[in-house]
């Protein structure tokens, strides 16, 4: 290990990821819901991403928010590299990319302050001392008013954890190869050891499932997740402790249905919780209720509640988009101790709502069906239809669109040729939105074709995905094994051709994807 990485892996890049939740239309949704002015996103804000990995996050903001001036940081120029080239390659010039550590960024003074700083994933896989530098950079860098999001891993869904990551570490100090070329082999002994008897295994019987979702996934992540020399699941109150002299306030979660009591811990819970006033004492007690793995803290900086008439308005002006997401047989939300359902009275003219169109909080309050609701009922509604993913706030202003619309689909253009060049992305710009949204791979090759102008016609669209395909080295896969009959590979490719035309089509316009 390189002595300015601090035991950080740096030998191998992270994947490439962008999430919703630290997206402004996100954030400044969830500053108005907890009852805070949100930023105003149809000025020229500014944004950061501390520890932004390969920059897609930034790359997506940059891209829906045109006026706005986005900026990420890490140290490691690998990452920063391949952000610069995508931005180049989109010819987005609002986004800026440093090599920098969080030690630089807390001491030096060379970029601006910012309304926006978000940080995913960052805070638990770094030391102490590299956590203080990072809190003392928001400090320094946010504006009053401003808002911080920062995610890391809790210690009440890690603690059975801990000793197994330690061992991978090791075995990843001992292996002379890369680290993602070391993983099969420390799973392998992770296996050995269970097989063999290894106590602590019988002890922690949950440990076997998730090592076995842990092999699902990308060695590059698992990498960047385990084999640091760092790795430190903590708790709210040291994270607080660390934020104490940045002059924020905790305002709540941008997991959203964190944010009800009712859903985030049994209801026997509720009176101890409702007996603690300390927030750090709630969030323990919280996060030992749903044995929580991963936080989404918010922070503002200037954290007066808002006058009630100024909030509502605010409130109304909220507007919700649907995602696509289906009602089974009812509306139904997984949250954090379990699934709920809610009120089809309340939740079902609030969908149909939606469904048609982008929506205000304020034309949902008018439905004459809600007319007798409280607005405390609205802000639940949305903190669990968010949460639920079935629908997402519009961040980007009419005013704003056309060039949202023009930036984010060069940004697209150049994820899909990074498919066809055989990289893993799996999101896109959603320029109505002004955030990212999912796609598997194969959707993206096909959503690429259209993006190109293909007639929307399924075949032209199978020869163009199979095409994108084998061009990209990629096979298909049935039962683990490449799939060899061109004829079984065309009907797998219709089908996504099919899905994205028939359902994903009509949201994809919706969200200003497509045309
Ligand atoms: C787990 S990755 C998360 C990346 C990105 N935020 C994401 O979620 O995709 C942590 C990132 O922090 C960066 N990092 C770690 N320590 C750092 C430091 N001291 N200064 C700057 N960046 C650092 C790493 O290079 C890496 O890109």
């Amino acid at each position: 290990m390189a002595r300015w990485d601090h035991g950080y892996v740096t030998d191998v890049a992270y994947t490439t990821n962008a999430y919703q939740e630290t997206m402004p239309s996100w954030l400044a949704t969830c500053s108005v819901l907890l009852g805070f002015r949100p930023t105003d996103l149809a000025a020229p804000f500014r944004y950061a991403d501390l520890g932004c990995g390969n920059g897609l996050s930034a790359l997506i903001v940059a891209a829906t928010y045109p006026r706005a001036e986005v900026w990420g940081f890490d140290f490691n120029p690998a990452h920063i590299e391949n952000a610069r080239a995508m931005a180049a390659r989109s010819g987005l010039t609002n986004v800026h990319f440093e090599d920098v550590s969080f030690e630089a960024l807390a001491h030096g003074d060379s970029s601006p302050q910012f309304d926006i700083i978000v940080s995913h994933g960052v805070l638990s896989w770094i030391s102490l001392e590299n956590r203080q530098y990072l809190t003392e950079a928001i400090g320094r860098r946010l504006v009053p008013g401003g808002l911080v999001y920062l995610s890391y891993n809790v210690a009440t869904g890690w603690s059975a954890v801990e000793p197994i990551r330690l061992l991978m570490r090791q075995l990843a100090e001992g292996d002379q190869r890369r680290t993602d070329q070391s993983i099969p082999g420390i799973f392998q002994i992770l296996d050995q050891l269970r097989t063999g008897g290894a106590a602590f295994f019988r002890e922690h019987p949950g440990l076997e499932a998730r090592i076995t979702q842990m092999k699902q996934q990308d060695p590059r992540y698992l990498a960047h997740e385990f084999l640091n020399r760092d790795w430190h699941p903590v708790m709210f109150a040291e994270v607080a402790e660390a934020m104490a002299e940045t002059r924020t306030s905790y305002i709540g979660s941008a997991t959203t249905m964190e944010n009800i009591d009712a859903f985030a811990v049994p209801e026997a819970v509720i009176p101890v919780l409702n007996n603690a006033t300390d927030p750090a004492t709630r969030a323990t007690i919280r996060d030992l209720a749903c044995a929580k793995n991963f936080r989404r803290d918010l922070w503002r900086k200037g954290a007066e509640n808002l006058p009630v008439r100024e909030h509502l308005a605010l409130l109304d002006a909220v507007t919700l988009a649907w995602t696509g997401r289906q009602v089974e047989s009812a509306v139904t939300f997984a949250g954090p101790i379990g699934v709920v359902t809610g009120q089809p009275e309340f939740y079902n003219p609030l969908l149909d709502a939606i469904r048609d169109g982008p929506t205000t909080i304020g034309q949902l309050r008018a439905l004459p069906a809600l007319r007798d609701r409280q607005p405390a009922e609205f802000v639940q509604a949305a903190f669990l239809l968010m949460g639920g993913g079935y629908a997402h706030p519009v961040g980007v202003t009419e005013g704003n669109r056309a060039d949202a619309r023009a930036g984010a689909a060069r940004l697209n253009r150049a994820i899909v040729d990074r498919l066809r060049y055989g990289v893993d992305l799996h999101c896109l710009a959603a320029p109505l939105l002004g955030s990212s949204i999912a796609i598997e791979v194969m959707e993206g090759l096909v959503i690429g074709r259209l993006l190109e102008g293909i007639p929307r016609e399924a075949e032209a669209l199978v020869d163009g995905t199979l095409n994108d395909l084998a061009r990209s080295g990629r096979s298909l896969l049935k039962d683990g094994q490449p799939l060899t009959d061109p004829a079984e590979a065309r009907v797998r490719v219709g089908e996504t051709v099919r899905n994205v035309l028939e359902r994903r089509l009509p949201l994809l316009r919706g969200m200003g994807v497509l045309d």
